[in-house]
């Protein structure tokens, strides 16, 4: 059996050297033989089975947060736990969700988000001040603009005498992998009377080459068959080789344009990104190319399928018109209200109370079947008696 302590075997250079789904393995230890998530670094670690029950589980705490006693439920789950917040990069959705998200199950947060006030500016190695953390706390939530620092951090927690999960909140330009879990929710969500996400056409767009969003949601949506997806970007800042050759090894379509317009009514769902111009070299590559072309504007909005999602991980500029909110294809604020929904899912999965949720959510069926008390949903805000049975079916099976 693969054990956390098993990442003491090598050396970091020696670890991040080592081909991904090991190194993975190695950081997952003895929770991956009991089908549990420790940390959660990338979106390679994910599979279609991991993802479906993340997002039951996701629906099951949206669903008894709505009650004064599934809510006292939830705060009573981890209230003995607390997270530190190590935003070393700006945020404000994804810091505000896991906040929030922390909130829902009990856990007490504490956040660095200037490291000018952590020691790191007195000297201190990133290994000392995460394993300082983990002196603290018990999940360790991290953005950082280094891209393997995630799996450092993770590494040296499982090197050490306190290991604590860490979860990667954003990882330079390279990965974002809890921003793809709650797209592919959304999806999942917007497709829902409507085939799924499989066989669907996404157009991503915009600054594919720094947006860490785009990277991690091409990798989950290669757990979908049929999936395409048409990349679209100024030349210069188009998806990387990277990302590219896993999707070809994974037999997902795609293609590659540097036109956006032309693409918009093939698409099922179209996903917006902003320039990244805060990665941008002393030479100002960003102000090199115009982005005007890669811009979504109410006028398009005939062009459109008519249940095309419109999603951006938000925040957004120019390349998404203000005036576009109002359409019902636009899906990016409930994206973000998702990210607080599926983070409490995958806290709650890391703080190993699935069970104790599941469980709650049984009793409370039963009662409703008893004695019909209980609200059913009707739409996004209300829950279909169908979709609770079906929940239900799938976490009983
Ligand atoms: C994204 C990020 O930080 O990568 N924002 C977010 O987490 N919702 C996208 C961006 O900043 O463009």
């Amino acid at each position: 059996m693969t054990r956390l302590k098993d990442c003491r075997q090598y050396t970091w250079e020696e670890f991040d050297a080592l081909p991904l789904d090991k190194s993975n393995e190695l950081l997952q230890g003895e929770y991956k033989e009991r089908d549990g998530i420790y940390h959660t670094l990338n979106a390679e670690q994910f599979d279609r089975q991991t993802l479906d029950r993340i997002y039951v589980l996701t629906n099951i705490i949206r669903s008894i947060s709505k009650t004064k006693n599934g809510a006292t439920f939830l705060m009573n789950r981890l209230r003995h736990k607390r997270a530190m917040l190590y935003f070393a990069q700006a945020s404000t959705r994804t810091y505000l969700s896991f906040k929030t998200a922390a909130d829902i199950l009990g856990i007490r947060c504490t956040d660095v988000r200037d490291t000018s006030t952590s020691s790191e500016i007195k000297g201190e190695s990133f290994s000392d001040t995460i394993r300082t953390f983990s002196s603290y706390f018990d999940f360790i939530v991290m953005r950082h603009k280094e891209e393997s620092y995630a799996e450092q951090a993770a590494w040296a927690l499982n090197c050490s005498d306190r290991p604590v999960p860490v979860l990667n909140a954003g990882s330079g330009k390279d990965q974002h992998p809890t921003q793809a879990l709650l797209d592919i929710y959304t999806l999942r969500r917007s497709f829902e009377k409507n085939g799924g996400i499989e066989g669907k056409t996404i157009l991503m767009a915009g600054d594919l080459n720094r947006g860490r969003t785009a990277r991690s949601l091409s990798k989950l949506l290669a757990l979908f068959p049929g999936i395409k997806i048409i990349f679209s970007a100024p030349h210069g800042f188009g998806m990387r080789d990277d990302v590219l050759s896993y999707l070809r090894d994974h037999g997902v379509e795609y293609s590659v344009s540097d036109t956006f317009l032309e693409h918009v009514s093939d698409a099922d769902a179209i996903y917006m990104t902003r320039v990244q111009d805060e990665h941008d070299q002393s030479d100002g590559t960003s102000s090199k190319r115009s982005y005007e072309e890669f811009s979504l504007k109410e006028e398009h909005l005939k062009l459109l399928k008519k249940d095309c999602a419109i999603m951006h991980p938000l925040p957004r500029r120019d390349e998404l018109d203000p005036n576009i909110d109002k359409d019902p294809r636009a899906k990016y604020w409930r994206q973000e209200r998702n990210g607080m929904w599926t983070r409490a899912a995958l806290l709650a999965i890391t703080g190993d109370i699935e069970g104790q949720i599941q469980e709650y959510w049984r009793d409370l069926s039963r009662q409703a079947s008893h004695t019909g008390i209980i609200q059913v949903e009707k739409d996004d805000k209300n829950w279909k008696p169908m979709e609770r049975t079906l929940t239900l079916d799938h976490h009983l099976s």
